[in-house]
C-alpha cells in the first residue's frame, strides 16, 4: 500500500515541529520581570517632594560620561543620540548627572550593549533613584514585590496593548508623555528591553521633541499659549483598568499644568501637552478647548521632521527625559511575538510655567 502523506513525515521532521512549537511556547527570559497585577495593591496618594535635577550639578563638558571610549551618534539634528562604548551601570555619580543634562539637550539618548537587565532589581531601582524619586504606576503590570518596575509585555496569550486600544482602530498609534497627570511628572525616565521579536525588527518606539514643536510656532501664537493651562487625567486610564478586571492601586488624579514648561537645567520651553493625558484647557469653553488641543496634537503628530525611531537591540536601554518627549509605541510586530520591557520612571519637579 503507498504510504499515506502522514507516514511521509518523517520522526525528525515532526521532532522539528514539536521543538518550534516549544520554543514558540517557551517563557520569559527574565521572568522576575512577567507582569504581576494584584488587585489589592493599594498606594497612598502622592505627596510634593523637594527636587533638584541632577543635570544642574553637571559638568557641561561630560567628562565622566563622554569619554575617548564612547561613540555617539546624532539619530537627528532635534532628538535623539546613540551612545556606544558606555556602562550606565558603571557610571559615578558625576556620570549620572551628566546623563541627565545630556539627556535633557538631546531628549532621548539610545545606550547600545549594556549589562543593565542582569543588574538585578536592586541596583536597577538605586540607578534610576538618582535621577528622583520613582514613580509607582496605579494600574500597569509592575514585579511582585517591586512596584517601581513599569512592565510591557506582550506575548501570544497576553497582549493588555491591543485590549487597551481595543480592535476598532485603523493604527496604533498613541502618542502620550508618560503619567503626564502626576503633579511631579517624569524626568529622566529609564527603558530596558529584555525579549524583542526574534526577527529584529518592529516593536520600534517613536518620539518626538516638544521643543522643537514649541520653537515651530510662530511668535504671535506662542504669545497666546503663554499662561494657558491644561488637565491631565488618569481617571480613564483607572476606569479601563477596573473595567477589565486590573488594579486601581492609587485614586485617580486630575492635575493642571502649564501649557509651555520650561525645563529646569536647559531653560528650553518645550509644548507640554498629549493626547493620551491632557483633556481639556482651562478656562476654555469646551469648543475651544478640543479647537486648540486639536491643532497642538495635529502638530506634533504631523512633524516627522521632529520624530524619531527608537530601535531596540539585545542590551539596549533608552534614556528619555518625558518633560521634554512624547513618544508611541508601534504595535507592528506578529501577535505571537513576545516582547518583554520595562520602564523606570522618576518623578522631577512640578512642571514651570513657560
Ligand atoms: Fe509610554
Amino acid at each position: 500500500m503507498a504510504p499515506s502523506v502522514a507516514d511521509l513525515q518523517t520522526p525528525s521532521t515532526k521532532d522539528t515541529i514539536s521543538s518550534l512549537k516549544q520554543e514558540v511556547k517557551k517563557g520569559p527570559s527574565y521572568p522576575f520581570y512577567y507582569p504581576y497585577f494584584d488587585v489589592n495593591e493599594k498606594f497612598p496618594p502622592t505627596e510634593i517632594f523637594e527636587f533638584t535635577d541632577p543635570g544642574t550639578r553637571a559638568d557641561p563638558a561630560k567628562p565622566h560620561l563622554l569619554t575617548p571610549n564612547t561613540t555617539t551618534h546624532d539619530i537627528s539634528p532635534y532628538i535623539g543620540t546613540e551612545i556606544t562604548g558606555v556602562q550606565i551601570s558603571q557610571l559615578s555619580p558625576e556620570g549620572l548627572d551628566e546623563l541627565a543634562l545630556y539627556t535633557a539637550q538631546r531628549k532621548l539618548l539610545v545606550f547600545r550593549d549594556q549589562d543593565f537587565k542582569d543588574l538585578g532589581p536592586d541596583r536597577q531601582i538605586e540607578i534610576a533613584r538618582h535621577f528622583g524619586p520613582i514613580q509607582k504606576h496605579p494600574t500597569s503590570g509592575n514585579a511582585k514585590g517591586y512596584p517601581e518596575f513599569h512592565v510591557v509585555y506582550r506575548d501570544a496569550d497576553h497582549d493588555p496593548f491591543r485590549e487597551y486600544l481595543g480592535d476598532d482602530r485603523a493604527n496604533r498609534t498613541q502618542w502620550h508623555s508618560d503619567v503626564s497627570y502626576e503633579k511631579q511628572t517624569p524626568g529622566t525616565t529609564f527603558f530596558f528591553i529584555l525579549d524583542q521579536p526574534d526577527s529584529g525588527t518592529g516593536g520600534d518606539t517613536l518620539f518626538l521633541s516638544q521643543v522643537e514643536a514649541y520653537k515651530r510656532l510662530s511668535p504671535e501664537f506662542q504669545k497666546r499659549l503663554e499662561g494657558l493651562r491644561a488637565v491631565h487625567s488618569a481617571v480613564e486610564q483607572a476606569e479601563n483598568s477596573r473595567k477589565r478586571g486590573g488594579p486601581v492601586r492609587r485614586e485617580p488624579v486630575e492635575t493642571e499644568h502649564p501649557v509651555v514648561r520650561v525645563h529646569p537645567v536647559t531653560g528650553e520651553k518645550a509644548l507640554y501637552v498629549n493626547p493620551g493625558f491632557t483633556r481639556r484647557i482651562v478656562g476654555f469653553k469646551k469648543e475651544e478647548s478640543e479647537y486648540l488641543l486639536k491643532f497642538l496634537y495635529d502638530h506634533i503628530t504631523k512633524g516627522a521632521d521632529f520624530q524619531i525611531r527608537a530601535t531596540y537591540k539585545p542590551g539596549t536601554v533608552v534614556v528619555w527625559d518625558n518633560r521634554l518627549t512624547v513618544h508611541s509605541a508601534t504595535g507592528d510586530f506578529d501577535k505571537s511575538v513576545r516582547r518583554h520591557a520595562v520602564r523606570l520612571t522618576p518623578q522631577a519637579e512640578v512642571p514651570i510655567a513657560g
